[in-house]
């Protein structure tokens, strides 16, 4: 995996390091340096890149940038309540359970649950969505509301179905496994979902970087393997979607655009 990695003058000192830490993930850049980058520069430049400026690493191509931004999500976390929060209710967040979230993405949902109490385990595949998520958690680390929470978030770059049989050799249990594998854009009921622009960009970009077809997969094998490792999966789909492997839920939490499935395990594990 390649790509061009613009960065502002100032940034100088942080491209060395950005650019071992992508080669330990298998993904060269090509750093060329620009005296600014805003959205005329960002339109001028519309192919995928890397963006390395006073907001931190971000994704960006065709006029957008994209990044976790953590920071942003504040004003949320500190609204946010059990009420309002489905899935801190789903996965019972306030009781602090030991959750891996199997399918970061921009870590988003992580962030909330572990706002509630969660004691968060995060797995990327993604080499680039993985760097990202890691410069992210830095600079969450240096905002004063956020550490705490951040803490309780551990980064793990691995595909999911390979670290789940690990933690089932390694006969590791967590309390809940969240899983919110992708959907295919077109399936999605779009009218069903107000989203604000913002998240639209994001998942626009999101699924520029993990095309459909090719690398990108459903995640229906994720589901069998989290049961054995946990007595309580809750896996985010759309609201009209097909269930994940097709296996029907014993629970679902319904919310306007999305729902929550969840699975029980009464069983022993290991
Ligand atoms: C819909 S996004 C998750 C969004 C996330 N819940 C959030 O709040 O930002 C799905 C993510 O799961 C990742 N993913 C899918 N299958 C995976 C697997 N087997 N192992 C690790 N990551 C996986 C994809 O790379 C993608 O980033």
């Amino acid at each position: 995996m390649h790509f061009q990695c613009w960065y502002l003058p100032e940034c100088e000192a942080q491209v060395a390091a950005l650019q071992s830490r992508l080669a330990e993930l298998n993904v060269t850049i090509q750093p060329v340096m620009t005296e600014k980058i805003n959205a005329k520069f960002l339109r001028l430049n519309p192919e995928m890149a890397l963006v390395l400026d006073q907001e931190g690493l971000s994704l960006s191509a065709q006029g957008m940038k994209m990044q976790p931004n953590w920071l942003a999500e504040i004003p949320r976390l500190k609204r946010a309540t059990l009420k309002t929060e489905m899935l801190a209710r789903a996965c019972q967040c306030n009781e602090k359970p030991k959750l891996l979230d199997a399918t970061a993405g921009l870590g988003h949902d992580t962030l909330l649950m572990a706002r509630f109490g969660a004691n968060v385990t995060l797995v990327e595949r993604h080499p680039v969505l993985f760097a990202l998520l890691e410069d992210n958690h830095r600079r969450a680390m240096q905002d004063t509301y956020l550490a705490p929470i951040v803490a309780n978030i551990h980064l793990i770059h691995a595909d999911s179905a390979q670290y789940l049989q690990h933690l089932q050799q390694q006969q590791t249990d967590f309390d809940v496994v969240y899983l919110d594998p992708m959907f295919p854009q077109r399936d999605q009921n779009q009218n069903a979902i107000k989203k604000q622009a913002q998240v639209k960009k994001q998942m626009q970009l999101l699924h520029m970087l993990l095309p459909e077809h090719g690398e990108m997969d459903l995640g229906d094998h994720l589901l069998e393997l989290a049961k054995a490792i946990t007595k309580k999966v809750i896996v985010k789909r759309p609201r009209h979607a097909v269930y994940l492997n097709n296996a029907a839920p014993q629970h679902q939490w319904l919310g306007d655009a999305c729902r929550f499935d969840g699975y029980f395990n009464h069983q022993e594990l290991h």
